[in-house]
């Protein structure tokens, strides 16, 4: 399988708005992983790790006998995720440099096998999630949390965030993928043969300027893709980029972060 462009920067690069991002979505999360009865003892794979964000809250909910092991396409993001580990102190995680369409490749099978804003960055969201079902134990969870980009907006409307978002979207879907995949995944799991499925929105408001930052930091982390693509000249990624920070970070805008369609099944 051939990988798409991946939309943002890697590593460090982008530690900052993973981060803030993270916190917006972490209520979310949080309550999606307390639905999957996160046990002592059991194997999770996180598949498309990034900085770790969601792999630390898994490993302190499964250890100290459980192990997270974590996989990210990026070395750099892996490094990432390995120094949050370290600098949480959360010794029951192992990484590996893979691209979740080499699921075949990793040995072992799980209790749980989750993503977060993976599928919108494959081509093949299905293929991927059916070598995800397969490290699934029999009786155990296939889990995701995918974005619907579309979804995200500002109230009243940013010009420049509009366009951002739009930008992005566009993309995506150049790269071959799907930026509104959350809401797609009902139907894939069912295709896959996944049982007692369940299925809830969450979609977080932000009024706070430093978490509104992840607006602004998106469309930085985005705009040397844009450049490339050829969707965008580098005088108006500049242009949009300070707009979203006066109309968006320093204002009293509303932003509707993107509606996460939060999905689990059993094998
Ligand atoms: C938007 S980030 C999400 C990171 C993390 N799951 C979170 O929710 O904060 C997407 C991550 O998926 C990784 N990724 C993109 N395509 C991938 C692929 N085909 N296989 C594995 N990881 C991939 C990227 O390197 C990046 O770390």
């Amino acid at each position: 399988m051939s990988q798409p462009r991946y939309v943002a920067s890697v590593g460090d690069d982008d530690k900052e708005r993973l981060a803030i991002q993270h916190e917006s979505f972490l209520s979310g999360t949080e309550q999606f992983l307390t639905k999957l009865n996160l046990q002592d003892g059991m194997n999770v794979l996180v598949v498309g790790c990034g900085g770790g964000d969601e792999t630390a809250m898994i490993a302190k909910k499964i250890r100290p006998t459980g192990t997270v092991t974590a996989i990210d396409i990026s070395l750099d993001q892996i490094n990432v995720c390995r120094e949050k580990m370290n600098e949480e102190k959360i010794n029951n995680v192992r990484f590996k440099t893979l691209a979740a369409e080499g699921l075949k490749e990793l040995i072992g099978m799980f209790d749980v096998v989750y993503c977060r804003m993976l599928l919108v960055h494959v081509a093949k969201p299905r293929e991927v999630l059916s070598l995800m079902m397969k490290k699934v134990k029999n009786g155990g969870i296939l889990a995701c949390e995918e974005p619907d980009i579309s979804t995200c907006f500002t109230a009243p409307e940013s010009p420049a965030f509009k366009k951002h978002i739009g930008l992005l979207c566009e993309f995506i879907r150049k790269s071959g993928c799907d930026p509104d995949l959350g809401s797609k995944t009902y139907q894939i799991f069912q295709e896959i043969g996944c049982s007692n499925i369940s299925i809830d929105f969450f979609q977080p408001a932000i009024t706070e300027s430093r978490l509104k930052k992840a607006s602004s930091l998106s469309a930085i982390s985005c705009g040397p893709q844009y450049i490339l693509a050829g969707l965008a000249t580098e005088s108006e990624v500049n242009n949009m980029i300070n707009e979203i920070e006066i109309d968006v970070v320093q204002s009293n805008t509303l932003l509707g972060q993107c509606r996460m369609t939060q999905i689990f099944g059993r094998k």
